[in-house]
């Protein structure tokens, strides 16, 4: 084990593994990163500034613009707080296609690397225990049927209160899944070493119980 405890939890869209991540977190006392929200701010300010993602020198000039931290409310992009902005159906997909360009993920992964150094960390993405995160202490791939996650997808744009169609969902998920999986750089696969959780026919809390029981399993050994 290294001198801090490390988690990297990864799984498709709406498989529910950032929320697992933050109750997690809370209940064993971890620092929480979800890499994903920073994917999410970067694609928001990029998109903002009007940048072109096919062009390398715009991108990386962008980039080299971004300064990140994290308070106690969240992360911090250029000393403005991010918000629920970045958790729109459309930044869902342009964080999508911005995640696909290699100098925002080689740029992303060093931030949540920084961050989260000398910390006991709870990380969540697509690519932690994969390239990230490769020496965690603990792996977890956590999934559910694409069904069941555009149905999650679409209660949860509802409290929000934002309406959405469940055939709208199951589209939206689809696309980003497919892009996840078939994207060239650090595509969403489980590390050999992860633990596999398929959440279809379970209930949130029962997920949680199974991974405190993973963990706690894992610190007593
Ligand atoms: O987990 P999320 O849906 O909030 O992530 C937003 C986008 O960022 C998603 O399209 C996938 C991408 N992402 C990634 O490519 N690698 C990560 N480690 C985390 C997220």
């Amino acid at each position: 084990m290294t001198a801090h405890f490390s988690i990297a939890i990864d799984g498709p869209s709406g498989s529910g593994k950032s929320s697992v991540a933050k109750t997690i977190a809370k209940i064993f006392g971890l620092f929480h990163l979800d890499s994903g929200a920073f994917y999410r701010a970067v694609a928001y300010y990029l998109n903002h500034l009007g940048v072109d993602f096919l062009n390398d020198g715009q991108c990386q000039k962008a980039l080299e613009s971004i300064h990140f931290e994290i308070s106690p409310i969240g992360i911090v992009l250029n000393g403005h707080l991010v918000g629920e902005e970045i958790r729109t159906s459309e930044n869902s997909q342009i964080a999508s296609k911005v995640s696909m360009i290699r100098q925002v993920r080689v740029f992303v992964t060093k931030v949540v690397r920084e961050l989260s150094q000398n910390q006991n960390v709870i990380m969540d993405g697509r690519d932690i225990g994969t390239v990230v995160l490769p020496n965690a202490d603990l792996k977890l791939f956590i999934t559910a049927s694409i069904e069941e996650r555009a149905r999650r997808r679409q209660e949860e744009m509802k409290q929000q209160g934002y309406s959405a169609s469940f055939e709208e969902m199951l589209k939206e998920i689809k696309e980003r899944d497919h892009r996840d999986i078939s994207r060239e750089i650090s595509p969403l696969k489980p590390a050999p070493d992860a633990i596999l959780i398929d959440t279809t026919d379970l209930s949130f809390d029962q997920v949680v119980e199974k991974v405190t029981t993973i963990i706690q399993e894992k610190i007593n050994r």
